[in-house]
């Protein structure tokens, strides 16, 4: 069975092109979970099942995959992404506790996004801006030296910004 999906995932418009394309059998369900999250930003359940058929694989065997790697989404972000640094520098100058509070004051699902779909918040592992740790990237602006008590503020702005 086809699933169609709304954009084009890796030039190709259903999972049976892309298992044809993306023929080397080593690695061949990784490279295609991997095309559908660069396209599409993150894996839809109903491609998700059609590529588990598609291996033989039960969806519950791949849906364990998909949510094992942080590298995989199974719902879109939100709106904005934050991303905090746990690279070592910024772990040791209290980027737990700028996460936890960014936890807390969205209140965040597993996936990490926000009940009203406005905020993603992820960790991620050294920006190359150690010396501002701790560091945190607020859709793809850097802001260093981030105390956890202005977590409140900064939301408050985002939510404020219109476009
Ligand atoms: S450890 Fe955070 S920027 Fe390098």
């Amino acid at each position: 069975m086809r699933v169609p999906i709304i954009s084009e995932v890796g030039g190709v418009s259903c999972v049976d092109e892309l298992w044809e394309k993306m023929s080397e059998p080593g690695g061949r369900v990784i490279n295609i979970l991997n095309q559908i999250q660069k396209d599409v930003g993150f894996i839809p359940r109903a491609l998700l099942a059609e590529v588990a058929s598609r291996a033989g694989l039960a969806e519950s065997q791949l849906h364990g995959l998909v949510s094992f790697f942080s590298s995989y989404r199974t719902r879109p972000t939100g709106k904005h992404l934050i991303s905090v640094c746990y690279g070592t520098a910024c772990y040791a100058r209290g980027a737990p506790l700028i996460y936890e509070r960014l936890v807390e004051e969205l209140q965040l699902d597993a996936d990490g996004t926000s009940p009203d779909g406005l905020f993603t918040v992820e960790q991620v592992y050294c920006v190359g801006a150690c010396s501002r740790a701790p560091v945190i990237v607020v859709d793809n602006q850097v802001m260093g030296r981030v105390k956890a008590s202005e977590v409140p503020f900064l939301v408050r702005k985002l939510r404020n910004t219109r476009d």
